[in-house]
C-alpha cells in the first residue's frame, strides 16, 4: 500500500471522483444514488471503460483511508465481527501471543506453534488484507498498531473471545428463533440459549460454567479501555456529590468492581457496594486492590429482587437494563423501590439509540448493530430517549426523567433519574 499523505490521498480522491462524474455526465447517466443504486456502466460485470476504473479506484482508496483513520484497537474489533476473522486462528492457535515485537518469519513463528508452513502464511496472508498484520515480504510479517494491542492485551482476547463464543454465535443463530418468538419477551427465547442448548437466559447459564464466566467478567472489565466505553464519562458527567460529603452507591450489577473503584479514584469520599451474583463479587472481591478494601464492599444480589441496600443516595446501573426486556427492566427498576429515600438518584449509563435521522448514520449504525446483538443474546434491546422515557413511567411515575446526557466521544449515555416518592 503507498504510504502517502492525507492531503495525497485526498486529492487522488477528489481527481477520480471528478473523471468519474465528468464521465458519467458526458454519457447521459446520472450520478450514483442511494435510492436508484448505481447507473449500469459502473456494474461489475460492465464493459471495462475509465468510468468503471475510476469508481474501483475510489472503492481501494476509500476503504485504505477509512482504515487509517479507525483507530486501531476498534478496527480490530469491528473486523472481528466479520465471520472469516471472527472464528480466525489467529487467536485460537496463539498466534497473536506468539507474534514477536520485532516481527517475525513465517518459519520461525510456524515452528515454534508446530503448524505447517503453508497453513501459517496463509492465516498470515489473510490477516494481512485486515491490516492485523503487515506483510513486508511473503515470507515475513510485522505487527501493525492494532496486532500489537492484540498480542500485548490478555483482556482484549478475553473480549474477542466472547464476542465470538457469546455475542456472535447467538446473532447468528437469532433468525431461527425469531419467527417463533416474536412476541416474547422471555431472556432465553433467543439465539445465544438456543445456540447454548439451554432453557436458561445467558447470565443464569454463565453462573454454572465458571470459566465462560470469569472470561465475561474481565471482559466486561477490559471493554472499558475502548474508546467510548471509559468510566470517565461517567465519573466526570455526574455530580458525584461535593468532595468530603459521603455517598454512598450502590453498583448494581457492577461486575468486579472496575467501575466502583474509578468512581473512587475521582472521589475518595464515596463508597461503594458492588452487587452482582455470587461466583462473580467473589472474582470482585478476590482481585480487590488493598487501597479499595475499606470503601468498597461486595454483596451478593439478585437484582429481580428487592434491593437490600436502603437509602443510599445512588443506585447505578451501567450496562443492565439494555440485558433485558421492558418486562423484566421495569423489574429491576421496581426492585428498588423499596430502598429508594426521597431525592436519591437512579443513574442508568447505558446506550441512547438516536431517533429519526438525529445522527449520522453510521452512529446509528453502531447502536442498532447493538440492538441485534442484544436480540440474539439475550431477547432484549437498546433504547432511544423515548423507550427510556417510556420504560421509567412504565416503572413508576414516581422516576421522574432529570436529564439525559450524552458525552460527544461516549458510546453510553448518562440518564439521571431522580426518586420523586
Ligand atoms: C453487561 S454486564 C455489566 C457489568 C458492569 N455494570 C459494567 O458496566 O461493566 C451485566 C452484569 O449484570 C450481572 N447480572 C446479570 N443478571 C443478574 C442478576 N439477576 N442479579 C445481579 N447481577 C446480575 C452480570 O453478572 C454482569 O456482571
Amino acid at each position: 500500500m503507498p504510504s502517502l499523505t492525507l492531503k495525497e490521498r485526498a486529492a487522488r480522491i477528489s481527481e477520480a471522483a471528478k473523471r468519474l462524474s465528468d464521465e458519467l455526465k458526458q454519457a447521459n447517466f446520472p450520478e450514483p444514488s442511494f435510492e436508484l443504486g448505481l447507473p449500469a456502466p459502473l456494474y461489475s460485470d460492465a464493459p471495462d471503460t475509465s468510468a468503471l476504473r475510476s469508481k474501483q479506484e475510489l472503492l481501494y482508496m476509500v476503504d485504505e483511508l477509512h482504515s487509517l483513520l479507525t483507530e486501531p484497537v476498534l478496527q480490530l474489533t469491528a473486523q472481528l465481527r466479520n465471520p472469516i476473522l471472527s472464528v480466525h486462528p489467529i487467536i485460537r492457535l496463539g498466534i497473536a501471543e506468539n507474534f514477536p515485537a520485532e516481527g517475525t518469519s513465517v518459519q520461525n513463528l510456524a515452528s515454534k506453534l508446530q503448524l505447517s508452513e503453508n497453513l501459517v502464511r496463509r492465516l498470515l496472508s489473510h490477516s494481512a488484507t485486515y491490516h492485523i498484520y503487515h506483510e513486508s515480504s511473503p515470507d515475513y510479517f510485522v505487527h501493525t498498531a492494532a496486532s500489537r494491542t492484540l498480542s500485548e492485551n490478555n483482556g482484549m482476547r478475553q473480549w474477542i473471545l466472547i464476542g465470538r463464543e457469546e455475542t456472535l454465535a447467538g446473532t447468528c443463530q437469532m433468525a431461527t428463533t425469531l419467527q417463533e418468538h416474536s412476541f416474547s419477551e422471555e431472556p432465553e427465547c433467543c439465539g445465544w440459549s438456543v445456540r447454548n442448548n439451554t432453557h436458561l437466559p445467558l447470565f443464569q447459564a454463565l453462573a454454572g460454567m465458571p470459566e465462560r464466566a470469569t472470561t465475561f467478567a474481565e471482559a466486561m472489565r477490559w471493554q472499558s479501555t475502548l474508546p467510548g466505553f471509559s468510566h470517565h464519562y461517567l465519573i466526570e458527567a455526574f455530580p458525584w456529590g461535593p468532595d468530603k460529603q459521603q455517598l454512598t452507591v450502590v453498583d448494581v450489577g457492577g461486575s468486579v468492581g472496575h467501575v466502583s473503584q474509578a468512581l473512587l479514584d475521582h472521589n475518595p469520599h464515596v463508597k461503594c457496594i458492588v452487587q452482582d451474583y455470587p461466583d462473580v463479587v467473589s472474582q470482585g472481591q478476590a482481585s480487590l486492590p488493598d487501597a479499595y478494601k475499606s470503601r468498597i464492599t461486595f454483596q451478593a444480589h439478585d437484582f429481580f429482587k428487592e434491593q437490600p441496600v436502603q437509602g443510599a443516595d445512588v443506585y447505578l446501573l451501567r450496562m443492565i437494563l439494555h440485558d433485558w426486556s421492558d418486562k423484566y427492566a421495569i423489574k429491576i427498576l421496581q426492585g428498588l423501590i423499596p430502598a429508594l429515600k426521597h431525592g436519591a438518584k437512579v443513574v442508568i449509563n447505558d446506550r441512547v439509540m438516536p431517533g429519526w435521522q438525529e445522527a449520522h448514520y453510521l452512529v446509528e449504525r453502531e447502536a442498532r448493530d447493538n440492538d441485534m446483538y442484544m436480540l440474539g443474546l439475550l431477547n432484549s434491546r437498546e433504547r432511544t430517549a423515548e423507550d427510556w422515557s417510556a420504560l421509567l413511567k412504565g416503572a413508576d411515575e414516581r422516576f421522574q426523567l432529570t436529564t439525559i446526557h450524552q458525552p460527544p466521544q461516549s458510546a453510553l449515555a448518562i440518564v439521571e433519574v431522580t426518586w420523586s416518592g
